[in-house]
């Protein structure tokens, strides 16, 4: 079995990674649990508690075939104020440390985390060869990740170098991310405690809201691919575009009672993302990619799991 080191394995993203590709790979999870929870995996998954910067804490994990890096600093939010110098810090050291590592110790692919925040409010469907102006500090990080990984290629060509720009992924294991959790676990939460959910003016705008189940699907084509990849992008998302509104419905149906949501002025005046969908051709026309979860299902999916009692922090102050 290939032997695959996750990052951040036991935040949202990797746990759910680590648990539905157990059986196919052997994961082993590395996390400090600055926003993980280890009872976010499956006991079957190896895990590491451990720095993605640390040179001392990779090595703990011994030789594998692969490395799924997630860990960083993974929110807009958690670059504000106080946390903007150790939020940069983070990302880099660990992106930067965890890649030269791999190539160290001869992993055949490096497979890490962008974003879609860099598209910010360019035109829809959003393809990887738009031009991007990231819009703040969060997505800055992803940007220089991709461009840290194209001029690490061109010296060390063997290993390929990976990174997806996710658009707005929903799912199980999100409780430990508090207020930085995607909106539908901040709506699914309030739902479960009789509070309203707040949505910014009328409730139009939309993203491309893709189950952590299809993320999972996008992520293990790249690594089980014969093909040589290099350095590639690829958006991972369902190409279609959902309005808050439409999750409020899909949340009251999966909950089994209406729900009336509380329309607040935009506090946002600039910048806001009134729309998010995705163009998916390039994953599906290179590695076979097909988003098969419909969004009702996996909805109802995660609020049959949800865990509200581990929730980190309030989400009524939540950032939206
Ligand atoms: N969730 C999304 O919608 C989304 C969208 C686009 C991109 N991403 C990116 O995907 C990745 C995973 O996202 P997520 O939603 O699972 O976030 P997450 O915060 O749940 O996962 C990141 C994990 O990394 C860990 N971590 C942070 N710094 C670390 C360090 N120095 N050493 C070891 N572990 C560390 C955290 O404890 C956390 O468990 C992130 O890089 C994020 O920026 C997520």
């Amino acid at each position: 079995m290939k032997k695959i080191l996750v990052t951040g394995g036991a935040g949202f993203i990797g746990s759910n990674f680590c648990n539905l590709s157990r059986k196919k790979f052997d994961v082993i999870a590395l996390d400090n649990l600055f926003l993980g929870d280890k009872r976010n995996l499956d006991d079957e998954v190896t895990f590491v508690q451990g720095d993605a910067g640390s040179v001392e804490d990779l090595d703990k994990v011994g030789p594998v075939d692969y490395v799924l890096h997630l860990a960083g600093t993974s929110s807009a939010p958690l670059f504000a104020e106080d946390q903007f110098v150790e939020g940069y810090v983070n990302s880099v050291r660990c992106f930067v440390t965890t890649l030269d590592w791999a190539r160290r110790n001869g992993v055949k692919k490096f497979l890490y985390a962008s974003t879609s925040s860099l598209y910010a409010n360019n035109p829809m469907p959003l393809t990887e060869d738009q031009h991007v102006k990231p819009p703040n500090h969060y997505a800055v990080t992803k940007e220089l990740y991709e461009h840290c990984a194209d001029c690490f290629h061109k010296v060390y060509p063997d290993m390929d170098l990976i990174g997806f720009r996710f658009m707005s992924v929903y799912g199980p294991n999100e409780e430990a991310k508090g207020k930085y959790a995607n909106i539908i676990s901040q709506f699914a939460w309030d739902i479960a405690r009789d509070l309203e959910p707040v949505i910014y003016g009328d409730g139009s705008q939309t993203r491309d809201f893709t189950s952590v189940r299809d993320i999972v699907q996008g992520i293990t084509l790249a690594i089980e691919t014969e093909k040589k990849l290099g350095s590639k992008i690829f958006n991972i998302g369902t190409g279609r575009a959902t309005s808050l509104n439409e999750i409020v419905s899909a949340l009251a149906e999966a909950f089994e009672k209406p729900v009336r949501p509380k329309h607040i002025e935009n506090p946002v005046k600039e910048g806001y993302v009134m729309g998010q969908h995705a163009d998916i051709s390039k994953i599906q026309a290179a590695l076979g990619y097909q988003p098969k979860v419909i969004l009702e299902d996996g909805i109802k999916e995660q609020v049959k799991q949800l865990r509200v009692e581990r929730i980190k922090e309030s989400s009524s102050d939540s950032l939206r």
